[in-house]
């Protein structure tokens, strides 16, 4: 134990995480750091589309995202990613319910950069239900997105995980809208045939056996204040 603690404090970790999962990857590495105290972290914040080229060079020790294609790497699941539509706290459509997707044709969507997996997700989302989702703004954050949809530029589409606090405290909606919550998973991710220092091997059993003790999905409430009925489980 003492050898491997040894291992261990002496580590470097290099992790890359999709831009979304950087709202709760940091609980995780609190959770190992308290166990390991001398690890020392560093944190790749990016999107999809980046991290599957950072995957392909192996340039980290692990990667967490949304489900990978599966060629060439081993992927694990550890949590639900619901993606919601948030609105300005007074829009209109608050007030209603199971709203179709016909119905926001005229609203404008503040979307994601090209290569992020939100976006894609989003966009695939439409496309099987028969409509287009066309982007009146784009944005590379997460957080401009809130703040654009905050200040009534339009509506948008997030992963839950993003939004805790500004649902906690009422900031922005969450709509009603038909099939929604798009779901989705997030996944610890590495290449086949990885060949992993202590530390990291390490990290990726800590994380599967930790991560659901660590981490909770938020739970959204609907626009009633009430437990929106896809946040339940
Ligand atoms: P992204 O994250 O939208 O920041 O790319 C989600 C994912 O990796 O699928």
């Amino acid at each position: 134990v003492l050898d491997e603690m040894k291992g261990f404090s002496r580590g470097r970790l290099t992790i890359a995480v999709a831009s979304t999962a950087n709202y709760f990857v940091p609980r995780l590495i609190a959770g190992f750091c308290e166990r390991h105290s001398s690890v020392s972290v560093t944190l790749e914040v990016t999107n999809r589309e980046t991290l599957l080229s950072l995957l392909e060079a192996n340039a980290m020790d692990l990667a967490i995202m949304g489900q990978p294609p599966g060629k060439d790497l081993v992927s694990h699941p550890f949590m639900e990613n619901p993606l919601v539509m948030i609105a300005p706290p007074d829009h209109p459509l608050t007030r209603e319910r199971n709203i179709p997707l016909e119905r926001l044709r005229t609203e404008p969507f503040i979307m994601r950069e090209q290569g992020s997996g939100t976006r894609g997700a989003t966009e695939r989302f439409f496309e099987k239900h028969g409509e287009q989702v066309v982007p009146a703004q784009i944005m590379h954050s997460s957080e401009a997105i809130k703040q654009a949809v905050e200040a009534g530029l339009g509506l948008g589409v997030l992963s839950v995980h993003t939004l805790e606090m500004e649902l906690a405290l009422g900031r922005l909606a969450v709509l009603d809208v038909a099939g929604f919550p798009i779901r989705r998973q997030w996944y610890v991710v590495y290449p086949q045939g990885k060949r992993f220092s202590r530390v990291g091997q390490g990290f990726l059993d800590f994380m599967l056996s930790e991560a659901p003790a660590l981490l909770t999905v938020p739970s959204a409430p609907g626009p009633t204040g009430k437990p929106a009925r896809e946040a339940k489980k």
